[in-house]
C-alpha cells in the first residue's frame, strides 16, 4: 500500500529542466523559463565549440542536438527545451522519438504562435541560413494561419556579432539595415499615403534565432516610422509558456514545495570564461560559472 508520504513525493520531481543551444542566445528562452517557472531548476548547455549550427546542413545539426542532448538526459533532466530554433527545425522529431518518454520542446512552434497573434497579414521571418532555407517557420505559421504571407530572411552575420558581445553601434545598424532592406522593401512600405497604420496591414518581424533578441533595439530604429505598425516578437515567453502549460497538465511533475532553491548550472563545449563575458547579457544576470564539457 502506497503510504501519503509516498504518493506525494510521486507528483514531483526535483530534477532540473535541460535547455540546450548551440551558444549563448538561448539563455534569453533561460531567462524566460525562469521568470515563468521560478521554483525549477535548470540546467544549461552551449554547444559553443561547434557554433555556428545555422550555416551547416540538417544532417549535421540532428547529430550535434542529439549529442547535446545526451550529456542533458545523462545528467537526469525531467524535460528537455531545444532553445535553438535551427536545432528545433531539423531536430525536434527525432530528440523527442530518441529519448521518448522525456517531454521535448522546441522553439518553432512558440514562435510561430507568437506571431500569428499579433493579427499581422504579413510575417517577416529572421533567422539563420539553415532555418529560412528549411521552411519550419513558413510551415509553422501556415498551419496556424493559411492566408498569411511569410517571408524569410536569413542573417547569419547577426549571430557573429551577437556572439562577439556586440548588440549596439554603427556595424550592428548598418547589418541590421542591410538585412531588413532586403525583405522588408514590398512588404512594408515607408510611412506615407497609403502606408499600413496598424500591425494587421503592416507586418510582424519574428526573431527566428534565439541570438536576435538583443538586436530588438537596433531592429526598432532602422525600422523608423515603421516600427509603429511592425511588432517584433520572439518565441521565449511563449516557449516558456508551452513548456509551463505541460507541467500545469500534470504531464511534467515540479518541484517539491518548500524543496531546495532552485539551481541554474551551465555548460559550454568551450570558451567558459568567454561565455561567462558575453551569457550575462542574454540571461540579464550575472554569472557565477561555467562548467566545460566534452561531446
Ligand atoms: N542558436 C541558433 C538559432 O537559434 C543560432 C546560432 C547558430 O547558428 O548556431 O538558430
Amino acid at each position: 500500500m502506497t503510504t501519503p508520504a509516498r504518493q506525494d513525493a510521486a507528483q514531483y520531481d526535483p530534477s532540473p529542466i535541460g535547455v540546450f543551444d548551440s551558444g549563448v542566445g538561448g539563455l534569453t528562452v533561460l531567462h524566460a523559463l525562469r521568470r515563468t517557472l521560478p521554483g525549477e531548476s535548470f540546467l544549461y548547455l552551449g554547444d559553443t565549440a561547434r557554433l555556428p549550427y545555422g550555416t551547416k546542413s540538417a544532417a549535421t545539426v540532428q547529430r550535434y542536438a542529439l549529442q547535446a542532448a545526451r550529456i542533458l538526459v545523462d545528467r537526469g533532466v525531467k524535460a528537455l527545451v531545444i532553445a535553438c530554433n535551427t536545432a528545433s527545425a531539423v531536430a525536434l522529431e527525432a530528440l523527442a522519438a530518441h529519448y521518448a518518454p522525456l517531454p521535448v520542446f522546441g522553439v518553432v512552434g512558440p514562435g510561430a504562435v507568437a506571431a500569428a497573434a499579433t493579427g499581422s497579414r504579413r510575417v517577416v521571418v529572421l533567422g539563420t541560413e539553415s532555418t529560412i532555407s528549411g521552411g519550419a517557420y513558413q510551415r509553422a505559421l501556415l498551419a496556424l494561419r493559411p492566408t498569411l504571407a511569410v517571408y524569410g530572411r536569413a542573417c547569419p552575420l547577426l549571430v557573429a556579432l551577437a556572439e562577439e558581445g556586440r548588440h549596439t553601434g554603427p556595424i550592428v545598424d548598418l547589418v541590421v539595415r542591410d538585412y531588413l532592406a532586403g525583405v522588408l522593401a514590398g512588404v512594408v512600405e515607408p510611412a506615407g499615403a497609403g502606408a499600413p497604420h496598424t500591425a494587421e496591414d503592416g507586418a510582424t518581424v519574428l526573431l527566428g534565432c534565439t541570438h536576435f533578441p538583443v538586436f530588438r533595439r537596433a531592429i526598432v530604429a532602422a525600422l523608423g516610422t515603421a516600427a509603429a505598425y511592425v511588432p517584433i516578437v520572439d518565441s521565449a515567453a511563449t516557449t516558456a509558456a508551452a513548456v509551463a502549460a505541460e507541467f500545469a497538465a500534470g504531464r511534467v511533475r515540479g518541484v517539491p514545495p518548500q524543496g531546495p532553491a532552485p539551481r541554474i548550472t551551465l555548460i559550454a563545449t568551450d570558451g567558459a570564461a568567454r561565455f561567462q563575458r558575453i551569457g550575462h547579457f542574454f540571461l540579464d544576470e550575472p554569472i557565477d560559472a561555467v562548467q566545460l564539457v566534452d561531446l
